[in-house]
């Protein structure tokens, strides 16, 4: 049985140069910001870098845990990862609906919650332009227990390439990442029933730590740009910083 996955840098004329090797440098700003995250590396195989993610389904004795993704959980087909503001506007925000089908399933679904605010806030400061309804998935452990799976395929895309700047799921109403305050985090969290307190300490104190994680850890050769366009935001928008 698998206990990685490799993801090989695309063969030729890369749509998007960087992407593996930011995709270790956003991984790595996650886990050392004390978020649950996917471990990888960055190996060259017969001249070829791969990104190298351990697998979170897999137990110390290596059995496999069940996972389901968004899609998954929420019963839509996976061609409908991204969701729509006409979804959202007849169905409600999918973030919501999501914690309302987990959270009750979790062994505390107050930290459920907490975990996915954390999850959301992190992609959105780190210009994760592909965070739709596949890359995050649920855990259930062998009692049928529900908890937030660790981030995984998490990249800057929005800072590599400005076109990529959709959020994936409807925020508070936001769907472009360079719009989104902290005050839609909460207002979004809010509406899973999370309280105002909670939330805003949640948003605040990822952000804190991402901020530092990000200036701590290097950004591969040729993507120092990532660091510039990601302050940029920062300042234009108001995260906070430490
Ligand atoms: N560390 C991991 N442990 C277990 N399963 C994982 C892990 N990382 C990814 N997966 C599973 O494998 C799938 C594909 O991985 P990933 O999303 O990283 O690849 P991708 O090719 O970039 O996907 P896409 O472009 O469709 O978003 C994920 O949707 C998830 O179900
Ligand atoms: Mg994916």
């Amino acid at each position: 049985m698998s206990s990685h996955i490799i993801k090989p840098e695309p063969l030729s004329g890369a749509a998007m140069p960087h992407l593996i090797q930011t995709e270790h440098w956003a991984m790595s700003v996650a886990d050392a910001a004390g978020l649950s995250a996917a471990q990888t590396r960055v190996e060259i195989f017969d001249g070829r870098s791969a990104l190298v993610v351990a697998r979170y389904d897999r137990t110390s004795d290596g059995e496999r845990l069940h996972q389901e993704d968004f899609c998954q959980a929420l019963g839509l087909d996976p061609d409908a990862k991204y969701e729509s503001t006409s979804e959202y506007e007849r169905l409600g925000s999918r973030l919501r609906r999501l914690a309302s089908v987990a959270a009750d399933r979790a062994i505390d679904p107050q930290t459920f919650r907490v975990d996915l605010l954390s999850a959301v806030t992190f992609n959105v400061i780190v210009g994760n332009g592909d965070a739709h309804s596949k890359n995050y998935s649920l855990l259930l452990s062998r009692r049928g227990e529900v908890s937030l799976a660790p981030l995984y395929d998490s990249a800057p895309v929005m800072y590599l390439d400005s076109r990529f700047r959709g959020t994936g799921h409807v925020i508070n109403g936001r769907t472009g990442i360079d719009t989104v305050d902290e005050a839609d985090l909460v207002a979004e969290a809010r509406s899973w029933g999370l309280a105002p307190r909670v939330a805003q300490n949640t948003v605040r104190s990822v952000m804190a730590k991402v901020w530092d994680a990000a200036h701590s850890i290097a950004l591969p050769p040729g993507a120092e740009q990532v660091s510039d366009r990601l302050e940029t935001l920062w300042v234009r928008r108001q995260w906070t910083v430490p």
